[in-house]
């Protein structure tokens, strides 16, 4: 079973698109695990986004992303790493097809509004960077079975 960290990042916020963003996640039929509201200080966007150190957009980015709060959440689920990122679409929002969350919501690349890991070793990093193991939430969802075979 895999998890995966989700940011409505601070643009997402500002236009309230958080539960439009929810909303999406949580019909596809991923399972919510842990979630909360949060201003990301420099450090912490520093440690998200350490693949980035020395690009040309990153210091861009790091003022974006502390620019206001996010909503971070766990979301789980098989392959959910994959399926979070086709319900975001793909990172250039001009390029991402009608009916992702970029498609439909957003015009740049530098505010494209929801952050998805990118794969099983940055997931496990990126949800220990946010969430402590007791604030993830063990839980029985009762529609499992109309879910999943
Ligand atoms: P994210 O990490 O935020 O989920 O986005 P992603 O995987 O689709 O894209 P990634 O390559 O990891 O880039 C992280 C974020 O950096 C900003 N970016 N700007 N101006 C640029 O060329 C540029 N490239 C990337 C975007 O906000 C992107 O989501
Ligand atoms: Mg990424």
């Amino acid at each position: 079973m895999e998890q995966t960290l989700v940011l409505v990042k601070p643009d997402g916020v500002q236009r309230g698109l958080i539960g439009e963003i929810i909303h999406r996640l949580e019909r596809r039929g991923l399972k919510l695990k842990g979630l909360k509201f949060m201003q990301m200080t420099r450090e912490l966007a520093g440690a998200h986004y350490e693949a980035h150190v020395g690009k040309p957009f990153y210091p861009g980015l790091v003022d974006y992303i502390t620019s206001g709060p996010v909503v971070a959440m766990v979301w789980e689920g098989n392959s959910a790493i994959q399926i979070v990122r086709n319900t975001m679409g793909v990172t250039k929002p001009v390029e991402a097809a009608p009916g992702t969350i970029r498609g439909d919501f957003a015009v740049e690349i530098g505010r494209n509004l929801v952050h998805g890991s990118d794969g099983v070793e940055s997931a496990a990093r990126e949800v220990s960077l946010f969430f402590a193991p007791e604030e993830l939430v063990d839980w029985q969802r009762d529609a499992e079975r109309w879910i999943r075979e």
